[in-house]
């Protein structure tokens, strides 16, 4: 029979630590991710303050390390100041971003809140659209300052004594979307951005800024002319540059769609390289390196109809299992590019491309919660170089997304593998990217031995296409029986057809 696929493991090959940022998620106010979603006025299931209790639960689970907020395409319009004081004289606005009436009855205050039940560090994004520089240091003001100026006391009379000290805010989003309100090319982005950001930091000196990279990947677009200007006009200023992309089973090829992680890896490497020749350049004194912040990724080209594109019901994907799987290969290709990648999001939390789903009635969990609940709670430790030997397969031409640009990848391992070491514990996660056949697998240890009980989680369901919904759970994590070894440098396991499978133990 032909050899078992290898996978090598040796804790002295190290990439770097693995940032628990990397968990993170995005509120944006767009379609009913907040008013329906995670806020609800005068539902049964939701309390006093209009927060859905059912929601807030299963929001928990996944240990959000940080949320990202307001948005997205809304923030280029939004002035925060629509959103504070008593909600009865705050503004109703039309939203311009995603066709909708924005009543502002939820802002910073409601989202800070929020946060805090929620467990998250906030990460907030500034207006560079429509927005005025001026309007971002009063932002920072409000939320940062504790008391003396204007906006520092606002919040107090507002029933918050203390600051907020949000720590992240990012410059802008997808500035050089021509679909972005106040849209700016890259060099009158770099001025705006650099001068909002000396505003900024003045008002709260602590705070780290995240520039808006490129998220045009569309094919006649040149990203990187742009992630490089912003690059080299910021760096004295920013500690990360944002990235986000979306994939889709377009055409409905399976094995390409779950090859498409690895795209969102090439990206990676070569802001990395970007990144790297800025920095030679640069006399930045001891500033701390720039990172990249995936800042939104997700699955989404289903909703991009004329219906699901804006309104109440705007941006609602339901995902199946190969959603599910192409999740766990983002968030391998973070952990193994845990050295450059500090930061990401899922966009967005809930009903909108998003891993909760409700209605007025309940809610249920989508196939992608699943992964980024199990990496979220068990990832962590330092990020391993593992060598991994098994068959490939090369792709045809395909779209990554809709709207996106081609590819071809070729040699794609049909497991996609990330191990990380916590402590004595290693973790390794394995995506098996064959549709029918499990792959025997030989876990090899390369420095130390394996011992004792290796917990086995494992995401899977009867069929690539299964999907969850309201009282139905087809995909889901299952914990399957230990693997009980004893002192040994291999353990051999079946990683099933389509799966995510996740081990963790001791290396002694
Ligand atoms: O997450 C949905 C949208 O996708 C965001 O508003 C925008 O930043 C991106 O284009």
């Amino acid at each position: 029979s032909a050899q078992n696929a290898r996978i090598k493991i040796d804790v002295d090959r190290t990439i770097g630590e693995v940032d628990k940022n990397i968990y993170g998620n995005f509120v944006e106010h767009l379609g009913r991710c907040v008013y329906g979603g995670i806020y609800e006025e005068n539902s049964p299931l939701s309390d006093e303050n209009g927060i859905r209790l059912d929601v807030l639960d299963a929001v928990k689970e996944l240990n959000v390390s940080i949320t990202r907020y307001p948005g997205g395409n809304f923030v280029s319009n939004y002035n925060w100041k629509d959103g504070i004081g008593p909600k009865d004289d705050r503004p109703a606005r039309m939203e311009l971003a995603w066709s909708r009436l924005e009543s502002n009855h939820f802002g910073t205050d409601e989202f800070m809140a929020y946060a805090k039940r929620m467990g998250t560090e906030p990460y907030f994004s500034v207006n560079m659209g429509t927005g005025t520089i001026k309007e971002a240091q009063e932002w920072v003001e409000y939320c940062n300052v504790k008391s003396g100026p204007y906006y520092a006391e606002l919040r107090k009379k507002n029933g918050h004594e203390e600051p907020y000290n949000i720590k992240y805010w990012s410059l802008g989003n997808e500035m050089d979307g021509f679909w972005q309100m106040g849209h700016l090319n890259a060099e009158d982005y770099s001025k705006k951005a650099r001068e909002a950001a000396k505003l900024m930091k003045l008002t709260s000196p602590e705070i780290k800024l995240i520039a808006a990279g490129s998220s045009n990947y569309r094919p006649n677009a040149d990203p990187n002319e742009w992630n490089e200007k912003v690059l080299h006009e910021l760096r004295d200023v920013i500690d990360y540059l944002a990235l986000h992309m979306y994939v889709g089973n377009v055409e409905n090829n399976y094995y390409n769609f779950v090859s498409s992680p690895l795209v969102l890896e090439e990206r990676t490497r070569v802001v990395k390289g970007l990144i790297d020749r800025e920095m030679e350049n640069a006399d930045r004194g001891n500033r701390p390196p720039i990172y990249i912040a995936w800042d939104e990724y997700n699955i989404w080209y289903r909703a991009r109809g004329e219906e699901t594109m804006a309104g109440t019901k705007a941006l609602e994907e339901r995902y199946n299992l190969e959603d599910a799987l192409v999740i766990s290969g983002f968030l391998n290709a973070f952990i193994r590019n845990a050295d450059i990648v500090k930061m990401a999001n899922m966009a967005q939390l809930v009903n909108v491309i998003a891993p909760i789903f409700t209605s007025e009635k309940g809610m249920f969990k989508q196939t992608i919660f699943y992964p980024i609940q199990l990496f979220a709670n068990n990832v962590k430790g330092t990020s391993l170089d593992v060598h991994v030997d098994c068959e490939t397969y090369d792709t045809g031409e395909f779209f990554i997304g809709l709207g996106e640009s081609t590819t071809i990848q070729k040699d794609v391992p049909f497991l996609d593998v990330s191990a990380t070491y916590n402590n004595g514990e290693v973790i390794v996660c394995v995506m098996n990217r064959n549709k029918d056949k499990a792959i025997t697998t030989d876990l090899l240890c390369q420095e130390g031995i394996f011992d004792g009980e290796f917990e086995v989680y494992e995401i899977n369901g009867s069929d690539i296409k299964s999907e969850n919904d309201f009282g139905k759970t087809s995909v889901e994590t299952k914990k399957k029986s230990s693997l009980k070894v004893k002192k040994t440098d291999k353990i051999t396991y079946d990683f099933p057809a389509h799966s995510f499978t996740m081990i963790k133990g001791s290396i002694v």
